[in-house]
């Protein structure tokens, strides 16, 4: 089959089905062409609670799909590639928050959306890095709280709001290459440019970088809206590369500059046309959270969705 008969078939097989393309800003261009939404974490999650689809195909690593079937329980959601892992979802287990809770009975548990259902069972309160300073700012004063599993973009809430959190020492394989001494070499080589920082990013809570005035840190949606509203025209991008593909058909005329080569989520990159085409075909791949768990997880995402 040709790559245009397998997009052809996919389009046919979506209408046939009522199926909807859910895709990540991550992964590979031609996944991203052929979405119907392409979204960073927080706005997949509210995508996949207002669709009418039947069954949602979900082209992101397994957490996301895993949280589309939390908020979903009704709909079909197929991964294409369910083995896409993420180290930051793996570097923490729900027996790891429980052990914590009982030793902080009146703690609280923020836990980034980059966890697993088990882990948001364990949950008081959900966040993405879109609005992760929100949801920590709007927790209740003067209890202990516990950020998991990204050290880095708690680090950065932490800086930024001066609220104390205990970290989890988790990374995200990617952005943790983005160290500060990367970021202010290429702020140095490209001096009309701003960079437009993840803060997942190992230079999130480096004061000389924080402090920066062409530095900013923005969850995916932020540094698309950035690049598009700013009157500048060259972008250095310290986040995961193929960003790039939507950040150029939106601003064809601006230059964008990958903050260091090899940043590359390679597990988001498992996702293929043919692996989208046969999950579609075949309805394989179904990612479904057991009622028990899903029955306690879906509660730090609806507090998340509410703020
Ligand atoms: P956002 O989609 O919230 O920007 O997060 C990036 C990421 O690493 C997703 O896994
Ligand atoms: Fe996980 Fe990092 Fe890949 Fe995002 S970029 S899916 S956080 S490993």
């Amino acid at each position: 089959m040709t790559t245009e008969q397998t997009i052809q078939r996919i389009q046919q097989l979506k209408k046939e089905k009522n199926a909807i393309i859910l895709a990540h800003y991550y992964t590979r261009p031609e996944i991203q062409d052929i979405a119907d939404y392409l979204g960073d974490s927080l706005g997949l999650s509210r995508m996949a609670g207002k669709t009418d689809a039947e069954i949602i195909v979900f082209c992101g690593v397994h957490f996301m799909a895993e949280t589309a079937s939390i908020i979903s329980p009704e709909k079909k959601v197929l991964s294409p590639a369910p083995d896409a892992g993420c180290s930051l979802a793996e570097s923490v287990t729900g027996n790891d928050l429980k052990k914590w809770k009982e030793n902080n009975p009146d703690g609280i548990i923020v836990s980034y959306v980059n966890t697993t259902a088990e882990v948001k069972a364990y949950t008081d309160y959900c966040c993405t890095s879109s609005n992760a300073l929100d949801v920590v700012k709007s927790l209740p004063k003067g209890r202990k709280i516990l950020f998991v599993p990204d050290k880095n973009l708690g680090a950065y809430i932490k800086k930024t709001t001066g609220i104390e959190m205990e970290l989890w020492n988790g990374d995200c394989c990617v952005h943790e290459k983005i160290t500060p001494g990367i970021a202010s070499s290429m702020l140095e080589k490209y001096p009309e440019a701003d960079i437009l920082i993840h803060p997942e990013s190992n230079c999130s809570s480096d004061e000389s970088i924080l402090k920066h005035d062409r530095a900013f840190f923005y969850s995916t949606a932020g540094i698309l809206k950035h690049a598009a509203q700013s009157p500048k025209d060259t972008f250095i991008i310290a986040t995961e590369e193929e960003t790039i593909h939507k950040l150029k058909s939106d601003n064809p005329s601006k230059k964008f500059i990958p903050v260091a080569p090899g940043t590359i989520c390679s597990q988001m990159k498992k996702i293929t046309l043919d692996n989208l085409l046969y999950c579609l075909e075949n309805e394989c791949g179904e990612v479904k959270v057991p009622e028990e768990i899903r029955k306690k997880a879906i509660l730090p995402i609806e507090r998340m969705l509410k703020i």
